[in-house]
């Protein structure tokens, strides 16, 4: 690998490191929320999940979902708690008992220290909804909403700079789904108003709920052409799994979210093309994660309780490095993604669960996003790798090793994060850093199990953790280590 401190992708945004919390299963209550746990506020949030999340150090959080949101109206979690409704959340077949709604959320965001990023409904609801939304959070005083926020005790407004219009709406399971022109034309008339309430905010239109909807490419196109002068952002999600149990391929998926990057970024650039026009649409990838393990047991839960334990999976260490991988990958493209979001956050396809009434703890997946949010701030570096390669069942030429750098000029510090594909080898890695002259190794972390599928669980909650003995070694502006086999590796230079 060579890498130049002047050859630099871009700066990660810090939004890079979002997540997502949607009013789905435990996430809210029973995750963050849970009035009555020994460590719970004031507010009922829960203390040990707040320490937890803040280690993350989670800049912005995707809120109210997901799904969910394509049937919620908002203004059924404002005000007097007695009288907001209990409805039927027709998204995940549960009741939603709406004790949590827009103020308590941006209370707990303040709590994590992060941004909120709020979502409209454009399932059930349209224009009108979505900029009394806007008033409500963003509007100082002196309106109908702006003044009902302020009777509700938030006198400051809560300033929500990203907005999403809607969730996900070419998806046959969305409550309100659209076609491409239906959705193009609700979501810039929705856009304009949003921004004639508030200039400051930022806009995200819906791309595809993946990369095989069959309208995949053409929903892009279409969306885009109707909104390109109101929107700022094109939206991205992708889950991955490994139910065939093949770690080779499984280890190989980041490929594909290289290569739906590449393309979504390709369509907004047709686009701006075809207009003439002078902004380019970035990108947010606002779900990414794994998500299957939980998929058959969730079948068996019976409809229409509050929060029951859906989406629950429990990440292995392989579930890591893949995570690593897709944090990599996206740190490769942060020319183009600008927000990127971890789904989920909290119990719900989460880095951290919780059991109620009991502890919280950190799943595998947890150490190499909270590694990539404390070291991968700066300027993404251009590497040039060269390395083995491997075929597997969906992929060819699949690089053993996955790597990026982050320089952080403001404290000078270097870190290279880089994944051992090989499940049988270690990979001697050789890194040219010819511009960071008299650097030094200041830790080299590892992420590494003899089990792929170790697990951590409430009972054994650091049977998978990092540790701090890496081999990494630099000489005459030359990095070199030894990466054990399937690893995740962090070195950090100054
Ligand atoms: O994150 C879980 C769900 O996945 C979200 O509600 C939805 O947007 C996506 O399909």
């Amino acid at each position: 690998m060579i890498l130049d401190k002047n050859l630099i992708i871009a700066n990660v945004d810090k939004r890079m490191f979002g997540s997502f919390i949607e009013h789905l299963g435990r996430a809210i209550y029973g995750g963050i929320y849970e009035p009555g746990h020994p460590s719970a506020d004031e507010m009922g949030f829960r203390q040990d999940v707040i320490h937890l999340v803040k280690h993350l150090q989670v800049p912005i959080v995707r809120y109210p979902g997901g799904n969910f949101v394509s049937g919620y109206n908002w203004e059924d979690g404002i005000g007097p708690r007695e009288s907001r409704p209990r409805r039927l959340d027709l998204a995940w077949r549960t009741v939603e008992p709406n004790e949590i709604g827009t103020n308590e959320f941006a209370e707990w965001a303040k709590r994590v220290n992060a941004e909120v990023y709020m979502a409209i409904n454009l399932g059930t609801r349209g224009i009108d909804a979505a900029r009394n939304l806007v008033e409500y959070c963003n509007h100082p005083s002196g309106s109908y909403w702006s003044d009902l926020r302020i009777s509700h005790g938030y006198q400051k407004p809560h300033n929500i700079k990203t907005w999403c219009l809607g969730n996900e709406m070419d998806g046959p399971w969305q409550i309100g789904a659209k076609t491409a022109y239906e959705y193009g034309r609700l979501a810039t008339e929705a856009a304009k108003v949003m921004k004639w309430v508030d200039p400051e905010i930022e806009l995200v239109a819906c791309g595809s709920s993946n990369s095989s909807m069959p309208t995949f490419g053409q929903w892009e196109a279409t969306v885009l052409d109707l909104a390109y002068d109101h929107v700022d952002y094109l939206s991205l999600h992708s889950y991955y799994g490994n139910p065939e149990n093949d770690f080779s391929n499984y280890l190989a998926k980041s490929l594909d979210m290289d290569s739906f990057i590449k393309t979504v970024a390709s369509i907004c650039d047709y686009i701006k093309g075809k207009k003439h026009g002078k902004k380019t649409i970035h990108l947010a990838f606002d779900e990414w994660n794994v998500w299957y393990h939980s998929r058959e047991q969730d079948k068996k839960i019976k409809p229409w309780s509050i929060a029951p334990p859906l989406l629950q999976d429990v990440y292995n260490f392989e579930d890591a490095l893949l995570v690593g991988c897709l944090l990599i990958t996206l740190l490769k493209h942060s020319d183009r993604v600008k927000i990127a979001c971890l789904a989920q956050l909290v119990n719900v396809i989460a880095p951290i669960m919780t059991s109620d009434r009991g502890t919280a703890w950190a799943q595998t997946i947890f150490y190499p996003f909270a590694h990539v949010s404390h070291y991968g701030r700066g300027a993404a570096l251009h590497a040039v790798i060269s390395s083995p390669v491997y075929d597997s069942k969906d992929f060819t030429d699949v690089p053993y090793l996955e790597s990026i750098a982050v320089y952080n000029e403001g404290n000078e510090e270097l870190t290279i994060f880089a994944v051992n594909r090989n499940p049988a080898e270690p990979l001697l890695f050789e890194c040219d850093i010819r511009s960071f002259t008299d650097y030094r190794i200041i830790q080299h972390l590892v992420l590494e199990h003899e089990d792929i599928k170790a697990v951590n669980t409430a009972i054994f909650p650091n049977r998978v953790v990092p540790h701090n003995g890496g081999n990494a070694q630099v000489q005459d502006e030359e990095v070199t280590a030894l990466l054990s086999k399937r690893s995740w590796n962090v070195i950090r230079l100054k």
